[in-house]
């Protein structure tokens, strides 16, 4: 161990994965269409069949994950391998194999948290203009409530993962269906939308009285303007705005601060977009925000922010064994690079003092968060498998977790409650933008013949797991 010395007691201490990203067998026992396959079928560059083939290695995984330490898994369950369409008829080979997973979880003492929407929406409901229709909302509903019903074993709910990723992934970086350009009301529309969606189901979970717990995720990315000048403090605070902010307030203050307001009308304005709030909307996030039980938090990077006037453009080229990306975002910012800051091999910032930052200002702006899990960090990596029995020496990404764990324990003696923390990934899996060459596992698979090898980074999470 380098400078973590010990991991407190009854740290939940977990590996990430999401449906599309592991199960593969897209097409098979019923499961209905996602946003994605008829979208990458068209691209050709990747398939997410068979993954890491989790929907049939599932056990192999589970047993590895409780091996080396761990205690709890994050899964996420494909909304279209329960309702293929979306919604209407159920598909019991689908609530079966959720019923397998989580049994093999629990006989090994791997406790299952659970993601109800993770980048996978289905197809059916994706044409229909997604989280953008409101009927959206309600489908979402019915399927977070016919799970709650149909899966009493899971104590442990998250809604949407990553609302921020998705809504710009859609609509402002273009690298998800339907690939929009810097649609801004679309995006802000979309993360309102999903924020209402979360609400609507946290309230129908206290309503439903279960014992459970529930919460939802963020990724937060901090933004430090790159010199302090007043024109790039007031950059960095709209893009702030855009990422964090406005999902923060709208998720555990149940309203968006005029602060926070004013931010996101000017980004509105000057790019001739509009959001669209119902009547009634805010009472449903007011009346979510205390009962959330949890904060699910994903941290990979901070960015750096510059003022920027001219024209939105984005370059984003992920696809090899590096990627790089430029992104400057009108009358918003541009993201630049800051001297001494290391990155990876695919241009993320490996800042971990961001993680400590953003944990001190979630727990004073937020206490509404409560207790909070990181629930993905890591490091994406070119690992080197030369063959059976050989080392994969991966210590950049034990490096990576390490630095972030000193920076979440700095946090938690400092009164932040952490209680968990779920390195993504568990095992190597399908990466949304750049396929198969970003690995993150603590597990390597060999994607042709579906091996797992155990890499230096699993070893040491043992290590570390030995410690509590
Ligand atoms: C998070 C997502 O945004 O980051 C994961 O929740 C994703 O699904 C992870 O895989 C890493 O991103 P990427 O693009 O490197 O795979």
């Amino acid at each position: 161990l380098n400078r973590v010395k010990k991991l407190p007691a009854n740290f939940v201490w977990g590996g990430a994965t999401a449906a599309y990203q592991v199960e593969g067998s897209t097409q098979v026992d019923g499961k209905g269409k996602t946003m994605w396959d008829d979208y990458l079928k068209a691209q050709g560059r990747f398939s997410p069949d068979p993954a890491s083939d989790f929907y049939n290695r599932y056990p192999e995984d589970i047993k590895l994950a409780k091996q080396y330490g761990l205690n709890a898994i994050r899964v996420s369950i494909a909304w279209t391998r329960i309702f293929p369409k979306g919604y209407g008829e159920v598909n019991q080979k689908g609530v079966a194999f959720y019923h397998r997973l989580f049994k093999e979880c629990l006989d090994n003492n791997v406790e299952p948290y659970v993601t109800l929407h993770h980048f996978d929406s289905p197809k059916t409901l994706f044409d229909d203009g997604d989280w953008l229709n409101r009927k959206n909302i309600d489908y979402f509903v019915d399927y977070a409530k016919f799970c709650f019903k149909e899966f009493p074993e899971v104590n442990n709910w998250f809604t949407i993962n990553e609302l921020i990723s998705l809504a710009t992934s859609q609509y402002i970086g273009g690298n998800f269906p339907p690939n929009h350009h810097f649609d801004v009301t679309s995006a802000i529309q979309a993360e309102h939308n999903e924020l209402l969606a979360h609400a609507r189901v946290v309230n129908l979970y206290r309503e439903m009285q279960l014992p459970g717990r529930i919460g939802l995720i963020h990724v937060l990315q901090p933004i430090y303007p790159i010199t302090e000048t007043p024109e790039n403090k007031h950059a960095a605070a709209l893009y702030d705005a855009f990422l964090n902010r406005f999902l923060l307030d709208g998720t555990f203050l149940g309203h968006y601060t005029t602060e926070t307001m004013a931010l996101i009308n000017e980004i509105l304005e000057k790019n001739n977009a509009k959001l669209d709030i119902q009547p009634g909307d805010m009472d449903i996030l007011a009346k979510a925000a205390p009962q959330n039980d949890y904060f699910g938090l994903n941290y990979y990077q901070s960015q750096f922010i510059q003022a920027y006037e001219g024209e939105s453009t984005n370059q984003f080229n992920g696809t090899g064994e590096k990627g790089t990306s430029s992104f400057k975002f009108k009358g918003v910012g541009e993201i630049v690079k800051k001297p001494g800051v290391p990155q990876t091999d695919w241009d993320w910032n490996i800042y971990p003092e961001g993680l400590y930052d953003v944990l001190k200002r979630v727990a004073r702006v937020y206490p509404n968060s409560k207790t909070i899990y990181i629930t993905e960090n890591g490091l994406g990596f070119k690992d080197h498998y030369e063959g059976p029995d050989q080392i994969i020496d991966d210590q950049p990404r034990i490096d990576y977790i390490d630095q972030h764990l000193e920076a979440i324990l700095k946090a938690r003696s400092e009164g932040v409650n952490v209680q968990g923390y779920f390195v993504w990934s568990l095992q190597d899996q399908f990466s949304w933008a750049n396929g198969y060459n970003k690995r993150y596992g603590l597990f390597y698979v060999d994607f042709d013949t579906q091996k797992r090898e155990i890499k230096e980074s699993a070893r040491w999470f043992k290590e570390l797991a030995d410690t509590k």
